[in-house]
């Protein structure tokens, strides 16, 4: 069984390539940990680094998840360059649930927070031709059942970010919220926020719904991305429609759980 967790849509399409190659089933996290894994003879983890941490959602999904410990255990993580504490952090969960990684390895895929700090995402495309000798070293490695644990290089800003009193002073750069004037009540955030975060409100003055983001955000920027209106934005700033960015094989469908 592979697991993801995957706002727009790396950690998925990574996630079916694996499964494919391995003859695995996928599922997203918070599906398995609703499932028992412990008959599984192989499980991969695959989520993106968020503030070179796990999300904070993985964290604490992980702690749930029932896998056996003969298992062979993997972690892969998509992100745009640095996984900090990423892998460590959720191999440490396992470890002391008694299960064992097996085999860990980081991707360089675009980077989706880029259009928080007024990049673009998609001029990032250049990783996925970069990195496919990479994911079919890491596909070949997993189908060989490897043992090894590559955790993507060490840098010293990259922990003391991922501290949790660094996170609390980094979290809102990216806390997206809807722009009230934009929004067509469609409700497409709302179906893509695997969150539950998103509720559509009937505002006064207003002929459509209205979405409005909860208090428990994971920042995994799918509201963003798939906005068809660009109505939701990080910090106040505009969201440009070339600037939003999914993984090329991951449509809206896909997002919906
Ligand atoms: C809130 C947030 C924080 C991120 N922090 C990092 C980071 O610390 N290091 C990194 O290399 N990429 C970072 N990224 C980029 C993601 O890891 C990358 O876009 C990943 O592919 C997203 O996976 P997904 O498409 O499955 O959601 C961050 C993305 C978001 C949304």
């Amino acid at each position: 069984m592979i697991v993801y967790f995957s706002g727009t849509g790396n950690s998925l399409a990574i996630a079916r390539q694996i499964g494919e190659a391995l003859g695995e089933q996928t599922m997203p996290l918070h599906q398995a940990v609703q499932a028992d894994l412990s008959s599984e003879k192989v499980v991969g983890l695959v989520y993106p680094s968020y503030y070179f941490n796990a999300p904070e959602p993985v964290l604490r999904m992980v702690k749930e998840l029932r896998i056996n410990s003969g298992a062979y255990v993997f972690i892969i993580i998509p992100c745009g360059a640095q996984t900090g504490r990423a892998i460590w952090s959720v191999t440490k969960i396992l470890k002391e649930k008694g299960v064992e990684v097996a085999y860990c390895h980081k991707i360089r895929v675009p980077d989706c927070s880029a259009i928080g700090f007024g990049r673009n995402p998609n001029e990032q495309a250049w990783k996925f031709e970069r990195f496919a000798p990479r994911m079919e070293q890491i596909v070949s490695d997993l189908k060989a059942r490897k043992h090894a644990h590559h955790f993507g290089g060490w840098s010293l800003a990259g922990w003391l970010c991922a501290l949790p009193w660094m996170q609390k002073k980094t979290l809102p750069l990216l806390q997206p919220a809807v722009h009230a004037d934009k929004c067509v009540g469609c409700g497409t955030c709302k179906r893509v926020c695997k969150q539950g975060n998103i509720s559509l409100v009937e505002a006064a003055g207003r002929t459509q719904p209205l979405a409005v983001i909860g208090d428990h955000c994971a920042q995994c920027l799918s509201c963003v991305h798939f906005c068809p209106q660009q109505a939701v934005e990080i910090a106040g700033k505009p969201t440009l429609r070339e600037r939003q960015y999914h993984h090329p094989k991951v449509k809206v469908a896909d997002m919906v759980h």
